[in-house]
């Protein structure tokens, strides 16, 4: 079967990086290009960290900067979950920055969407500013979109303010014109990314597996998404899941919005399963995962690494 052409916007971020190990070394993913975003630490470190993975990884992937702030909101980060690098905890070697691309992340997502024989899925693993840029600049790339799978959202509370999830919650303006764009996206939000748990005799098996496990096991050690002894929350890896794996999710289609105007909600997804706003479905939204079946999925799917 032919491989899946995406593009994968992050924001590395040690859940990023395992997410990224796992897109990367799939047999069903052709990863055309990364390019990155503002969002757990700079877009400097971001950029940084993506390029010290591809190193580490040995993938020859374009990369290209994109936001460096969010379109309305003040910068906020996730430096307490990730560490000041973003990917406290191992010592990677210089990267090799001929992958960095000089043109601006939304220009190169627009070149190699428009130019693809093949319609392109897009993996948002961070904030969505560059997805919504590239929407308002390049509306026409949407006919050779096949879908956004997106890690976002939550349908109950948050875990970047009390009822907003990170990702919206950082640039929530950019999330309501990715949400509104009339693309198919899919949700893999906190309903399952915070059920998506590594735990430490998990993470024991990769510390010894290969040099992309070793790595993993070293920056869960420093992670602070959940803790090593309750349980790593590997909320980028559900989307690859999904997009690898899709019967790991129960989902449901139904209408959801990004509240922009909650002194106290701003950044809140508004997942109406009960039809009460009387708009069409346009998001299929993550709401259960097996999580015995995505740990297993998870281990296995390192063990491709290098
Ligand atoms: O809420 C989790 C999301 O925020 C993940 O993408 C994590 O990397 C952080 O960016
Ligand atoms: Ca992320």
């Amino acid at each position: 079967m032919s491989k899946k052409p995406i593009i994968i916007d992050t924001d590395p971020g040690i859940d990023d990086a395992a997410a990224l190990a796992i897109a990367l070394f799939s047999e069903e993913l052709d990863v055309r290009l990364i390019t990155t975003v503002n969002g757990n630490v700079s877009l400097e470190k971001v950029t940084y960290n993506t390029l010290r993975l591809l190193k580490l990884f040995e993938k020859n992937i374009s990369v290209a900067k994109g936001a460096e702030r969010p379109l309305i909101e003040d910068p906020i980060d996730a430096s307490n979950v990730h560490g000041e690098t973003g990917m406290d905890g191992y010592e990677f070697e210089e990267p090799d920055n001929s992958l960095l691309l000089e043109e601006h992340a939304v220009t190169a997502m627009y070149k190699e969407i428009i130019n693809s024989d093949k319609k392109i899925t897009l993996l948002p693993i961070g904030p969505l500013t560059n997805i919504a840029l590239l929407f308002r600049l390049y509306p026409e790339v949407k006919e050779n979109i096949e879908e956004i799978v997106l890690m976002g959202g939550s349908s109950g509370r948050g875990n970047s303010s009390v009822m907003a999830e990170f990702n919206i919650h950082a640039d929530p303006e950019a999330a309501k014109i990715v949400f509104s764009s009339g693309l198919p996206i899919v949700m893999a939000g906190l309903d399952v990314g915070l059920k998506a748990l590594i735990y430490p005799e998990d993470s024991e098996q990769l510390k010894d597996m290969n040099k992309t496990g070793h790595m993993i096991y070293h920056l869960f050690k420093k992670y602070r998404g959940g803790s090593f002894n309750t349980g790593l929350k590997m909320y980028d890896s559900c989307a690859v899941a999904y997009l690898l794996k899709p019967e790991l999710f129960e989902t449901i289609d139904t209408y959801v919005d990004v509240e922009l105007n909650g002194a106290m909600t701003k950044g809140a997804t508004i997942v109406d399963f009960k039809g009460y706003l009387n708009k069409e479905s346009n998001v299929r939204v993550c709401v259960d995962i097996n999580a015995e079946e995505f740990k297993k999925w998870f281990i296995d799917s390192i063990q491709k690494c290098n």
